[in-house]
């Protein structure tokens, strides 16, 4: 069974509608090839990773242990796409792949999360191939402030740009209502 956006929607919690749109969108934009290796940085509620799938991309995906941030396996099931995503504990400061294994990093709303982000971007930079794509989501200020209606301590947004001083990277942005992308290529 193969679901649409809009049924994904009605199925899953307002944490998967909120940027939904926007994140489908970016990665369609993107025109990745179906074979393509995918790393999705901090799993969390599965967002990501989930909209990845219903693109019928194999995803990656990851988070620190002990974190058990969310149940993201049971919306990925309730879709039917759990399947095509492959859960693995680890840090984005030390990620336990091999050089230039993946076509694409993605991270949707996670980078502000980690704590030594500079080395973060080193270990994306080294698990892609050349002309492979590190696709960062950060809140704007508007999305901080949605989501500190529900959280008043979350942590501010961060501009990933300021991390990827020096580093061999060229960076377009796409604006959204909530989240910009931060679309970085490999040099
Ligand atoms: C708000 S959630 C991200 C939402 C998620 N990307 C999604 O699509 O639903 C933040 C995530 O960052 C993860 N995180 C925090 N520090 C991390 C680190 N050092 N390495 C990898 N993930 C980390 C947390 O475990 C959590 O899964």
């Amino acid at each position: 069974m193969k679901i649409d956006l809009e049924k994904a929607k009605n199925i899953l919690s307002e944490k998967f509608s909120f940027n939904a749109d926007f994140l489908y969108s970016t990665v369609e934009k993107l025109k990745l090839k179906k074979n393509v290796r995918i790393l999705d940085i901090g799993t969390g509620y599965g967002v990501m990773s989930i909209i990845l799938a219903l693109q019928g991309y194999k995803v990656t995906t990851g988070e620190p242990e002990g974190h058990n941030w969310a149940k993201w396996r049971e919306s990925a099931k309730k879709l039917s796409v759990e399947d095509l995503i492959t859960f693995k504990f680890f840090r984005a400061e030390d990620l336990p792949f091999e050089d230039k294994s993946f076509d694409a990093v993605f991270c949707y709303t996670s980078f502000h999360h980690i704590d030594d982000k500079k080395s973060a971007l080193r270990e994306f930079i080294r698990v892609i191939k050349e002309k492979g794509l590190i696709i960062i989501f950060e809140f704007n200020s508007a999305g901080v402030e949605v989501v500190r209606q529900r959280r008043p301590s979350h942590p501010d947004a961060v501009d990933p740009e300021v991390f990827s001083q020096n580093l061999p990277l060229s960076l377009e942005i796409e604006k959204g209502k909530f989240v910009n992308a931060f679309i970085f290529m490999r040099n």
